[in-house]
């Protein structure tokens, strides 16, 4: 017989618990080895942080403590499981903000002390980057573009903790760009999803805002210049109307959409050479919830001959599943952490940063 975790008492499969309380939502899910996700619980802190126009951490550390023991616990009651049945815990432990990453990563070591299971901390940028395993069983190496609210890179994915960075961006964030955007046409916070909101009834050919790095060599990024274009024409109007707010949005969602795919199509030229076998794109990150963006590289994918995998919305932005996924990967590879891992507020994912120097890459 089955039980809630649908599996059969004899045989036993890996569950791991993860937790994320990097920036402004605490989550807490429980994944299988086998990529069923048995529960993946979330609180936005959204409403709280609102009247901020941002991300204040004093209360999303305050928010995390308020929430956490509740989702962990409604994600083992959706689970049917115990505490006890889980075989590590995972926990966010950088990038991020230390307030909250303290807040998982000393929730997560103490379950591990409790039931004597180990500990796992994950890097988040991690959990972006195996999401795609996750949700599309997709094998190593891929090429990843990784677009979140502090990261806008493109990597080439070579196995569990092995990452080769081709590009970065050279200032904003591509998630960076659509907040500041979105504050610039008063569509407050988050402003990506508040510029897609604004941008589907808009005129997106009526500005032309330019596309940054267009045509230069290699797969590096940069949306400053287009930021301010955005903010010279927001001057120029003077006041702006609704019809305004979205065309403008449109304008410059399409144009962040562009920037993006044209310089991943360059990251898809670099990698095919290092990678003559494998074209396969992944996209991850809270802005691949944007579906203009979507639209934008499956174009570009398929001009380059790649296969293009974006995981569902609900997995793009931060979630706990993500992070339980990471942490089964690392855990299965016997990379378990100490209880004295100290948070990281920075932390890279190709620790020697080398932006493809030596690699013999000419694009
Ligand atoms: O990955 P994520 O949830 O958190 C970080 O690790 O940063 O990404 C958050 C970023 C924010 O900048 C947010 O504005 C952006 O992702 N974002 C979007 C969309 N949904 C979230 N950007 C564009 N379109 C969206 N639909
Ligand atoms: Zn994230």
């Amino acid at each position: 017989m089955l039980d809630r975790a649908g599996e059969r008492g004899y045989w036993r499969r890996m569950i791991v618990l993860g937790i994320e309380t990097s920036c402004d939502e605490t989550a807490a899910a429980l994944v299988r080895d086998d990529r069923a996700i048995l529960a993946d619980e979330i609180a936005s802190q959204e409403a709280e942080h609102r009247p901020f126009g941002g991300v204040v951490p004093e209360i999303a550390a305050r928010a995390h403590i308020k929430h956490l023991d509740r989702l962990v616990a409604s994600a083992l009651a959706r689970a049917g499981i115990a505490l006890d049945r889980v075989d590590a815990m995972a926990a966010s432990g950088g990038p991020g903000l230390i307030g909250g990453l303290m807040v998982g990563v000393t929730t997560a070591k103490a379950m591990a002390l409790a039931t004597g299971k180990p500990f796992v901390a994950v890097n988040h940028l991690e959990g972006h980057a195996l999401t795609a395993r996750l949700t599309d069983g997709i094998d190593f190496p891929y090429l990843l573009l990784l677009v979140s609210g502090g990261h806008c890179q493109l990597l080439s994915v070579e196995g569990v903790g092995r990452y080769r960075r081709l590009g970065a961006t050279v200032d904003d964030a591509a998630g960076e760009a659509f907040d500041k955007a979105a504050r610039l046409l008063g569509l407050g916070y988050p402003g990506g999803p508040a510029i897609e909101r604004a941008a589907k009834g808009g005129d997106a050919a009526r500005f032309a805002l330019p596309r940054p790095m267009s045509g230069r060599p290699g797969c590096d990024f940069s949306f400053s210049g287009l930021k301010n274009a955005l903010r010279l024409v927001v001057g120029r109007l003077g006041a702006i109307g609704e019809r305004d707010r979205a065309d403008l949005a449109a304008s410059f969602q399409e144009a962040v959409a562009a920037s993006l795919a044209e310089r991943t199509a360059r990251g898809m030229a670099i990698y095919a050479d290092l990678h003559p076998g494998s074209r396969a794109l992944v996209v991850a990150g809270g802005v691949a919830a944007n579906a203009a963006l979507r639209a934008a590289l499956t174009r570009a994918a398929r001009r380059e001959g790649f296969a293009l995998v974006v995981p569902p919305p609900a997995l793009c932005t931060d979630n706990g599943a993500m992070i339980a996924w990471a942490g089964l990967e690392r855990f299965r590879l016997g990379l378990v952490d100490g209880l004295d891992f100290a948070p990281r507020p920075r932390w890279p994912l190709d620790p020697a940063a080398s932006p493809l120097a030596g690699a013999g890459v000419k694009a």
